[in-house]
């Protein structure tokens, strides 16, 4: 009985002396001292020893379940420090490391330039007005004057969500809002998302965005639409910047025009960028037609008025010399970044 557990207590040291982790140390006194534990069998057996023996053996018994206890109880102290350095060498932080720099986002190239084109407008008096973008056939283009015969009506150019509704073309219709609920002077600029079915390619897109403007009042000449239009692609593209107006259509205006400026770039002289012509298209405009102002309830005998509507796709390319429109919905930040 002694040799045994004396065997027992051997055992279980060594067992416990090399366990490095506190399940194994667990395991070890399930083992040993738990209910179905060797040394608790033993101390059950104890019945069967004679009266002489049995306190002698008990006596050691309780020394090796003593010193198994003790072993363990060591052993986990050890495997506490040993576990906590293990989390510690797995969990270090490299203090000296560089941090993750939160990037700052910034304005995309189109909101900028609409920003000063509001800027420069706003700081004429101008005020901003809004419009649906899904816009009823009615002021899309009725009441633009446009006969229901002209090519844009036709669902090749234009998105109908059925024959009244329309995902507006243009910002125009914003004017006719304007006009049928205020009485002159009116002085706005209306800038919104428009839609076409075009392809999408270096110079086109099915949705991109307009600015309208709108003055009527008393005495409106085109005289004023000229200062002010001068004054806007002076303002934008610098002070060397020229204008001209030239003869064109539009059924809301009349007469109407097309304005140009002189090419950024070689300043007027001839080069790829204006395909040699030395001026660029910039924006359409003219004077509100009477039809318009008659249609919306404002007295074209006493009123008039200039109109004009920009793509503001078109004025930022120019003003950062980007050569593909795509380039601006892409969202690619390494271009974005740029400006
Ligand atoms: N709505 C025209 C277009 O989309 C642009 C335009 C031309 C607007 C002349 C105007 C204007 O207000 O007077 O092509």
């Amino acid at each position: 009985m002694r040799e045994k557990l004396q065997q027992i207590l051997d055992q279980a040291l060594c067992e416990i002396g090399s366990a490095e982790e506190k399940e194994a140390l667990e395991a070890a006194r399930v083992r040993y001292l738990g209910k179905k534990g060797e040394l608790t069998a033993i101390l059950r057996g104890m019945g069967q020893l004679s009266a002489e023996e049995r306190p002698l053996i008990g006596q050691i018994a309780n020394e090796v379940r003593g010193k198994i206890e003790a072993a363990i109880e060591e052993a986990g102290q050890r495997a506490a420090v040993f576990e906590l350095e293990r989390r510690l060498k797995k969990e270090t932080l490299d203090v000296t490391l560089p941090g993750k720099r939160i990037t700052l986002g910034k304005k995309h190239p189109l909101t900028t330039v609409l920003d000063e084109v509001i800027d420069i407008f706003t700081g004429m008096g101008y005020s901003i007005a809004e419009g649906p973008e899904v816009e009823l056939v009615h002021y899309n283009f009725d009441m633009l004057n446009a006969p229901k015969t002209h090519p844009s009506r036709e669902p090749s150019d234009t998105f109908y969500i059925n024959d009244e509704i329309v995902l507006r073309t243009q910002t125009s219709p914003i004017q006719a809002r304007v006009m049928e609920k205020t009485q002159p002077p009116i002085r706005i600029i209306a800038p919104g998302r428009v839609f076409r079915n075009d392809e999408f390619d270096a110079t086109h897109s099915p949705m991109f965005h307009q600015i309208e403007g709108l003055v009527i009042d008393k005495n409106i000449t085109l005289g004023d639409l000229k200062g002010t239009l001068e004054t806007f692609a002076k303002t934008l593209y610098g002070e060397e910047t020229a204008i001209r107006l030239r003869p064109s259509y539009f059924p809301f205006t009349e007469p109407s025009a097309e304005m140009d400026i002189s090419c950024f770039k070689c300043h007027g002289k001839g080069c790829p960028m204006c395909k040699g012509e030395g001026w660029i298209e910039v924006l359409g405009c003219g004077m509100v037609h009477p039809n318009v102002l008659r249609a919306c309830g404002i007295d074209p005998e006493i009123y008039t008025g200039f109109a004009f509507g920009v793509g503001l796709e078109r004025i930022t390319l120019f003003r950062y010399k980007i050569d593909d429109l795509r380039l601006l919905f892409d969202n690619d930040e390494r271009f974005l970044q740029q400006f």
